[in-house]
C-alpha cells in the first residue's frame, strides 16, 4: 500500500483491449494519441487542440517544465509539494523555492510572496501528495487572480477524481479563463491503470505545439492509449471505486485516530499519519513491522519535515482490515516494551 494504486483490476473490456493491442504490437501506437485525445475531448468536453496525452502524468509534468524553465530560473512550490516536482527542477537546474505551508495545506498567499522576477512556474498538486490537502478552487482562483500571466500555474490533478468529478470540472474552467494555466490528469490513480503510464494534459491552445515539441513522438504506447479509451467509458464504475475508496478512507482514519494515530484529513486515496509522541526510528520499526507480519509496505514520508511520518495507499477492505489490525498491534507490542 506504498505508491497510491487502485486496489481495483482494470475491467474485463480492459483486459481485454490491452489483449488484442497486443497482438498488434509490432506497430506504432499513434503519436498524438488521436482516439484517446477525442475520448478525453468528449468525455470531459475540453476542445481537442487544448489536450496533449504522456507517458503517466509524470511526464507531462516534466514536458511543461522543461518548456517555460531554463537553469536558474525560479519554480516555486509549496513545502511538502509532490517529490517529482523537486526531481524536476533539479533536472533541469532550476532553483527551488518552497512557501510555508499551514496546517499541512498549501496557501495561496504563501505561494504568491515567493515570487520573484526568476520566477517561471508554480507547481500545484491539488489534492497533494503526501499530505493528501488541498486548496478550494476559490483559493485556486485567489491564486490566479494575483499571478503575473507570464508565470506557468501547473495544477495536477492526479487525485482530482477523489474530490469529485465536478471539482475537475471547476479547475478544468480555469484554463478557460486563464492563459497560464496547465492541469494534468492521470489514468493511474481512479482509472486503474498504473502500470500501463498514460495521462494527459489540458493546457492554453497556443502552448499545445510547444508541448508535442518538448515529449518525445511516441511516448504512450499503444496498449496504453487502447485501455484508456474504453476505461472513459466506465465512469459509473469507476465513480462507484471512487466512493469505496473514499469511504474506506474514512474508516481506516476514524479506526487509527481511535488507537492514537493522528491522521491528516485526506481527499485522496491514501493517509498521511503519525503515531502521537513517535520519533523517526519508531515511525521505521512501524514500517518494518508492517511488512514483517503482513507483507504489507508503506511508505515512510521523505520530505523534510515529515521524518515522523508514514503513507498508506487505501485499499480492499481484507487489506485495509490488515492494516488496521498491524498497527494495532505495533501499538500494543510499544506499550507492553514500556
Ligand atoms: C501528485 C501526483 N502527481 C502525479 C503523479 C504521477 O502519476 P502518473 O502515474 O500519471 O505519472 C503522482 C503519482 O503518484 C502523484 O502522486
Amino acid at each position: 500500500l506504498a505508491l497510491n494504486e487502485s486496489p481495483f483490476a482494470p475491467s474485463d473490456q480492459i483486459a481485454a483491449v490491452i489483449k488484442q493491442s497486443a497482438a498488434v504490437a509490432n506497430c506504432y501506437g499513434n503519436p498524438a494519441c488521436t482516439r484517446l485525445v477525442n475520448a478525453i475531448s468528449e468525455t470531459y468536453a475540453i476542445p481537442v487542440e487544448r489536450l496533449i496525452c504522456g507517458n503517466g502524468s509524470e511526464e507531462l509534468l516534466e514536458v511543461v517544465a522543461r518548456t517555460f524553465v531554463q537553469r536558474d530560473d525560479e519554480i516555486v512550490l509549496s513545502q511538502y509539494g509532490y517529490i517529482v516536482f523537486e526531481m524536476i527542477a533539479r533536472r533541469l537546474n532550476a532553483r527551488l523555492v518552497k512557501a510555508p505551508e499551514s496546517n499541512y495545506v498549501c496557501q495561496a498567499d504563501a505561494l504568491l510572496d515567493c515570487i520573484t522576477s526568476s520566477t517561471r512556474l508554480i507547481f500545484l498538486a491539488n489534492p497533494n501528495n503526501p499530505t493528501g490537502t488541498m486548496m478550494s478552487v476559490a483559493q485556486v482562483q485567489q491564486l490566479l487572480q494575483a499571478l503575473p500571466n507570464h508565470i506557468v500555474l501547473v495544477i495536477d490533478l492526479a487525485y482530482g477524481e477523489f474530490v469529485g468529478f465536478d471539482y475537475c470540472e471547476h479547475i478544468h474552467k480555469l484554463v478557460a479563463d486563464y492563459d497560464n494555466v496547465v492541469v494534468t490528469r492521470t489514468f493511474s490513480k481512479a482509472f486503474s491503470l498504473a502500470g500501463l503510464r498514460v495521462g494527459w494534459a489540458h493546457a492554453p491552445a497556443w502552448m499545445i505545439p510547444g508541448l508535442y515539441a518538448a515529449r518525445g513522438m511516441g511516448t504512450v504506447n499503444a496498449l496504453a492509449q487502447a485501455a484508456a479509451v474504453v476505461s472513459l467509458q466506465e465512469l459509473v464504475l469507476v465513480r462507484e471505486q471512487v466512493r469505496l475508496i473514499r469511504s474506506e478512507c474514512q474508516r481506516i482514519t476514524d479506526a487509527l485516530e481511535n488507537l492514537g494515530v493522528r491522521c491528516i484529513a485526506s481527499e485522496t486515496n491514501f493517509l498521511l499519519m503519525t503515531i502521537v509522541g513517535s520519533s523517526r526510528e519508531s515511525t521505521e520499526a512501524l514500517v518494518d513491522f508492517v511488512f514483517d507480519n503482513e507483507g504489507i509496505l508503506i511508505t515512510l514520508a521523505r520530505e523534510a519535515g515529515l521524518e515522523r511520518f508514514f503513507r498508506v495507499s487505501v485499499s480492499t477492505i481484507e487489506n485495509n482490515n490488515r492494516l488496521i489490525s498491524a498497527v494495532e498491534r505495533f501499538l500494543e507490542q510499544c506499550k507492553e516494551l514500556d
